[in-house]
Parts: C-alpha cells; sequence; structure tokens
C-alpha cells in the first residue's frame, strides 16, 4: 500500500552535482558485476529488466559493474568493441525513459586471471602499459556514445589498476616506485580520457581506501592518492576496500588456490564485500578520511562510501555527517530493488533486508546470476 508520508531523511534526498551532471538524491547502485551478460558479453533482456527494476525504485544513478575494455574470455559484460555498443544504447536508452537515474559505466581492465588470481603487474611487460591505456580510452568513448551519463574507472579490488597503484607493485620502471610512478598509468588514462570525452563528461574513479594485505597500501598511501586524483581532475571518487587475494586461503576445485572471493577468500576479500558477521558502515571511515584529505587539499571532489549500510537511518547519518557525499548500495539492491523510494517515502520498515551472507557472490563464483538467492526475479 502506498503511504502519503514524507521521508524523513532530509540530506539523503537533497541532489548533488557530480561535475554538470545532477543527481536528484545520494544514494546510487554501487557497481555490481550482475553476470546477466551473454557468453560474448553483450547486454540481454534480463541485464535490461534488472537494472530497469532498481531505476525505477528511485536510484539517483546506477553504476554498471565491471565492464570489460580489454577483449578477453570473461563473465562480465563488454566494451572492448564497437559492436557492443547497440546493447548498451538500448539499456541506457531504456533506464533514461522509464526512470529518472542516470548511469554510469565502471571500465574495468583484468588480465587473464594467474593460477593463483593474483593480478600481479610486476610481469607486465612495457609495451602493454601503452595497450592498456588505449583500450580504457576507447572503452570511454565507446560509453559516451552508448549514452552513458558518466564512466568510473575501475582502480579497487584485485584488478589491474590497483596492482599499479599498491605497496606491492615492485616494478622498476617509471610505472612502479614512487607514489607517482605506480599512479603513472593512471594518470595518463585520465589524460587520454579526458581528451577524448571533454572536460564536461564526468568521470570517476573507484579506489580501495586500505588494501588490507600485508605490503598493500593503507590510509597511509590513498591519503596521497585520493588528493592526487582529485588534483588530476577526476569528478568523483568511490572509496572501496581489501578485494585483494593475497591472503585468501581456500582452495577452488578449477582454479585453484587461493580462491578469491569473500564467502572463501581471506580477510581482504571480506572487507569488500562485509559480510553479516562485521560492523554496519565498516568501511566509512575510510571514505571519510579520505574525505577530509581531499577537502583540505582544496577540493570539492565528491567522496562515495559503500559496505554494510543496511538502513537508511545510517546513510542519512553518514551524508549529514560530511563522511561522504554519496551512499553506494549494492546488495541491500539485490535484495529489494525499492530500497531508496521505500525510504524517500518514509515506508523503510517495508524494506527487505539484506541478510548480508553474500550467496550473491557464490553464485557468480558457480557462474550463474549474481542474484539474491531471496528474490525470485
Ligand atoms: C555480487 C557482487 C558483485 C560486485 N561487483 C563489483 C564490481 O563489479 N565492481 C566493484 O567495484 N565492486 C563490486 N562489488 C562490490 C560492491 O560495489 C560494494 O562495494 C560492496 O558489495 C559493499 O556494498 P554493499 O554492502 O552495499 O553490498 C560487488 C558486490 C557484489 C555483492
Amino acid at each position: 500500500m502506498m503511504s502519503t508520508a514524507t521521508s524523513k531523511y532530509k540530506v539523503l534526498f537533497t541532489p548533488i552535482l557530480i561535475n554538470q551532471l545532477k543527481l536528484e538524491n545520494r544514494l546510487v547502485m554501487s557497481p555490481t558485476h550482475d553476470g546477466l551478460a551473454d557468453e560474448e558479453g553483450f547486454v540481454t533482456s534480463e541485464a535490461i529488466n534488472f537494472y530497469l527494476k532498481r531505476a525505477m525504485g528511485g536510484l539517483s544513478m546506477i553504476v554498471i559493474g565491471a565492464v570489460d575494455v580489454n577483449p578477453r574470455r570473461s563473465p562480465h559484460a563488454m566494451l572492448s568493441d564497437d559492436r557492443f555498443i547497440p546493447g548498451w544504447k538500448e539499456l541506457v536508452g531504456r533506464i533514461h525513459s522509464e526512470s529518472g537515474a542516470k548511469v554510469c559505466t565502471q571500465l574495468i581492465h583484468a588480465r587473464k586471471m594467474a593460477r593463483n588470481w593474483i593480478q600481479d603487474t610486476d610481469d607486465l611487460p612495457s609495451e602493454e602499459i601503452n595497450k592498456i591505456i588505449a583500450y580504457f580510452e576507447a572503452g570511454a568513448v565507446r560509453s559516451q556514445e552508448a549514452g552513458f551519463d558518466a564512466i568510473e574507472i575501475h582502480a579497487a579490488h584485485g584488478y589491474t589498476l590497483s596492482s599499479f597503484l599498491s605497496l606491492r607493485n615492485k616494478r622498476e620502471d617509471e610505472y612502479g616506485g614512487s607514489i607517482d610512478g605506480r599512479m603513472k598509468i593512471i594518470a595518463e588514462i585520465y589524460q587520454k580520457t579526458r581528451a577524448a570525452v571533454g572536460t564536461s563528461y564526468p568521470v570517476g574513479i573507484r579506489i580501495n581506501g586500505d588494501e588490507f594485505i600485508v605490503g598493500g597500501n593503507s590510509l597511509q598511501q590513498t591519503r596521497i592518492i585520493a588528493r592526487k586524483l582529485a588534483e588530476m581532475g577526476f569528478d568523483y571518487i568511490s572509496v572501496s576496500a581489501g578485494g585483494k587475494y593475497e591472503d585468501s586461503p581456500a582452495f577452488h576445485p578449477k582454479f585453484g588456490s587461493p580462491w578469491p572471493y569473500p564467502s572463501s577468500g581471506g580477510y581482504s576479500g571480506y572487507r569488500a564485500m562485509p559480510p553479516a558477521h562485521m560492523p554496519e558502515a565498516v568501511n566509512v571511515y575510510l571514505a571519510a578520511d579520505l574525505r577530509k584529505t581531499v577537502r583540505q587539499a582544496g577540493y570539492s571532489t565528491p567522496i562515495i562510501t559503500a559496505g554494510r549500510i543496511p538502513h537508511p537511518r545510517i546513510a542519512e547519518t553518514i551524508i549529514s555527517g560530511e563522511q561522504a557525499d554519496l551512499i553506494g548500495l549494492s546488495r541491500p539492491l539485490l535484495r529489494d530493488p525499492n530500497w531508496v523510494i521505500k525510504a524517500k517515502e518514509g515506508r523503510e520498515k517495508e524494506i527487505t533486508r539484506c541478510t548480508y551472507c553474500n550467496e550473491c557472490m557464490d553464485r557468480l563464483i558457480q557462474d550463474e546470476p549474481g542474484l539474491c538467492v531471496y528474490l525470485n526475479e
């Protein structure tokens, strides 16, 4: 039954600008690899329905998770070739015409996973680096052509760009060593991409606030990284955590060891998708710290936080406490596509709560769509 009550969450439902893109509220869908692309990586009608349902649920923006810029055999949806553009055009067009949500694509470069799943950059030949930069540039141009309102560069978790950023990057050429060296590939991707898409097109980035692995980045490094990303001109910084595989103990029959995912992974994996036993809002302090760092350096770059934020009351506290500018939600939206509209209309008691069981992740591991096991769709 529709209620006429208005939201008590006033700050959550105020607009914000990302570059010149106006978002109507502070709640965005955090990038969520959905497993709904077909075998070649094309957008399917299932993917369109999945995102449309969530867009109609009141989000201000959906960030489509992990879209590959480089051609490879992958479970992800692809933007590595022009032939993928029409599918995305249809998805973005439907969301624009049937909801008020904006759509962003998270561009990812992933290498063929090594047997141990660790995406070490140390063995990557220098010639390959120019190729990676060109893949991101082309992916950004295709995103713009497909009608996406924004792009996000994936430099978090266990993939190529985060491996460059990491303190564990032991390259001896100019793409390793100091923080400037470890950030060089991202600086070059940013310059090329910005030149290609123009100054007013929103270009965000996702990083780890802390890698939660021995010898990896902690806030000590990521404060400098965040300040430099703001200085470069990124239009938002999305702060995630962990998702590295180095501490993952489990074995997988098909892929060997260590198996990376949080359900059977190490502590770093758990921090990326904090399960039920972790505290609520466990990673927010990282976003708050980096936001403060960036503000003190004189930049107003919006900061997104995510991770086990189950209730609009907590989201409101984070925004009103100036710990972040936007809240990213992933698993709560898998469980309840109408989370946002229920909060807005004062019907938060009707939100079906995610149990943070991470079965969605387990489904992905089994090569099934990463949908909620408790929701039939
Ligand atoms: C099934 C699933 C797939 C995910 N895929 C991605 C992804 O493609 N890119 C990414 O940056 N994060 C990904 N994440 C992490 C989420 O964006 C988010 O940061 C994390 O789940 C914590 O937020 P939550 O507690 O709201 O789920 C994924 C999470 C889940 C559960």
